[in-house]
């Protein structure tokens, strides 16, 4: 019998505890999120909807076919940043006709749709994804273009934008395109570039120069719709391969193209979902808030996978990292998670294993974070944990089935790359609002930059200054924390999404469905090494 038994007590302190942690933290998350479903506010909206236009949203909303989730990704890019949150665009999975799709929608309410250098970012993330996964990409265009006084920031990753268009199509992987206003200058090669385009009467503006800069280029008098109107790509310059009435008929249209895409799925198919025996409620009160105290990550696993069956792998070898097999919304899946924090050399030689036992199997592997690194001092250092530490990140590093990473506590330094961080390309990168990531904690980050500081002075035989260094140390540790949140974290797109632990199995299973629209490719180039 490998389901696991829950020893979660929720009336306990503990749980208590952590549950009011998380409880506050959702709900700052929660405010977050409305300020950004307003897109570019109350004022750009209500003229948005003047126009007879819908908002990102609800156009994603009325595409993807009824009753069925959309993953939305990266809804946080630029937090923190000088720039809009959400980055002006709306992305993530849906599913359309049937099929799963990565929609990428302009949000024409924040300065016009116009792409600022987190939306580039944002978008190539966004692509990167569907590119990986194979899934047809639909745009929902309508933008000013480049973010005009952010230019310098933005014209490369813009070109690196269209030539993923060709290298979808060369891919055989499907890009649509429908036009919901503006296209212009450089940004009409979106559509351009797209495999089918559909376009919008009196809406769709599609032109590389409108006509106040026709007429300054070659005095030609022009209007929008000689130049870039949906009548006019349909009936004379053959841009437009499908012509819409209005936005609700350029969406049916939209669905109808995806409908005819004849894109089959070449990975596993899930068998047998049985809800976990646990509620996923518990979840919330599972993580304490202060990270230095551990917790069985079991617990997490319980409430996760399908019937709460996990089957382990060495479970009393190398106990800092549990390991075993699961399956997820029917998906098989290996897990590794952290226990105790610390990764020693057993931690990592049985991981090694593990991963390449996994890509025998072609099973997906899912990093569950809660480190703070491989281990120090000098009976590890003889004890060769450099060379166990590179052995197992090589192994991530050199593994092709799919990744996915989960970042629920600490996940920092090397441990973060051991884990499959974002440097080593999981396909999805999900935090826990209560996780932190850096190269080490704050605390130990000042004590380090304290005692450098010390023997630096020392060295040049200077007296240290204990008060001003105290300040300091304060001023860096704060900074450090504020750069370890997953708020600020998800600004970056260092992640996928914070997520509400909750909707873990729930985004968990979107992602290894959108996975299965690949075939799972196993490196065969060794046998396995036992560790
Ligand atoms: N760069 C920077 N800011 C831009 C911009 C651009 N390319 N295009 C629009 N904006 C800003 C506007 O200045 C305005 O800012 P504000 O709210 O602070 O006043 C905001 O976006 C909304 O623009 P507005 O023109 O009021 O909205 P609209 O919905 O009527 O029109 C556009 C939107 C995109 C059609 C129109 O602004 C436009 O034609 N922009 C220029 C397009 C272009 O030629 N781009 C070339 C880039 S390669």
């Amino acid at each position: 019998m490998t389901v696991l038994t829950s020893t979660l007590s929720t009336t306990d302190d503990g749980f208590t505890a952590a549950r009011a942690a998380m409880d506050a933290k959702l709900e700052e998350l929660g405010r977050e999120f409305d300020t950004l479903r307003q897109g570019g506010g109350e004022k750009a909206l209500a003229r948005h909807r003047k126009r007879g236009k819908m908002p990102p949203r609800e156009r994603i909303e009325k595409l993807v076919d009824r009753d069925t989730p959309f993953l939305e990704l990266c809804p946080f890019a630029g937090w923190g940043t000088r720039f809009q949150v959400g980055a002006s665009i709306v992305g993530g999975i849906g599913t359309i006709s049937g099929v799963e799709c990565m929609i990428v929608a302009n949000d024409p309410t924040v300065r016009g749709g116009t792409s600022n250098p987190w939306t580039m970012r944002k978008t190539l993330r966004l692509k990167e994804i569907a590119y990986e996964n194979r899934l047809p990409l639909v745009s929902l265009v309508e933008s000013g273009g480049a973010d005009l006084p952010t230019q310098k920031e933005v014209f490369i990753p813009g070109g690196a934008n269209f030539r993923g268009l060709a290298e979808f199509s060369k891919a055989g992987i499907p890009t649509v395109a429908v036009v919901f206003g503006n296209a212009t200058a450089g940004g009409a090669y979106g559509p351009g570039m797209s495999d089918h385009i559909v376009m919008i009467d009196q809406r769709s503006k599609v032109f590389l120069g409108g006509p106040p800069l026709v007429k300054a280029a070659t005095g030609e008098i022009s209007d929008d719709e000689s130049l870039g109107g949906a009548q006019m790509h349909a009936r004379v310059s053959g841009l437009a391969d499908h012509f819409a009435q209005d936005e609700d008929d350029a969406i049916r249209l939209c669905r109808d193209v995806v409908a005819r895409l004849n894109v089959a799925k070449a990975g596993p198919r899930p068998d047998g979902v049985v809800e976990p025996r646990y509620a996923e409620e518990e979840l919330l009160g599972i993580v304490p808030e202060d990270l230095k105290v551990p917790f069985d990550p079991r617990e997490i696993i319980a409430r996760v996978v399908d019937d709460s069956d996990f089957d382990e792998f060495k479970p009393l070898y190398g106990s800092s990292l549990v390991t075993g097999w699961a399956r997820i919304h029917g998906y098989p899946v290996g897990i590794l998670a952290n226990a105790q924090g610390v990764l020693f050399s057993e931690e990592a030689q049985k991981a090694t294993q593990f991963i390449q036992i996994a890509n025998r199997q072609n099973t997906p592997l899912l990093f569950v974070h809660n480190t703070t690194g491989y281990m120090v001092g000098a009976e590890y250092e003889q004890g060769g944990i450099i060379k166990h530490g590179s052995m197992m990140i090589h192994a991530v590093s050199s593994s092709t089935v799919p990744h996915l990473s989960l970042l629920v506590g600490a996940s920092y330094g090397a441990g973060h790359y051991g884990m499959c961080g974002r440097a080593f390309n999981p396909r999805f990168l999900y935090a826990w609002p209560s996780a932190k990531s850096a190269v080490m904690g704050a605390e130990q980050l000042a004590d380090v930059v304290t005692s450098v500081a010390k023997a630096s002075a020392a060295d040049r035989g200077i007296p240290f200054d204990d008060e001003a260094n105290d300040a300091r140390r304060l001023a860096i540790e704060e900074q450090i924390d504020a750069e370890s949140m997953p708020l600020f974290l998800s600004g970056q797109i260092y992640d996928d999404g914070v997520i509400d632990p909750r909707d873990t199995r729930t985004v968990l299973g979107l992602s290894l469905s959108a996975i299965a629209t690949t075939a799972i490719e196993s490196d065969r180039s060794y046998g396995i090494f036992r560790m």
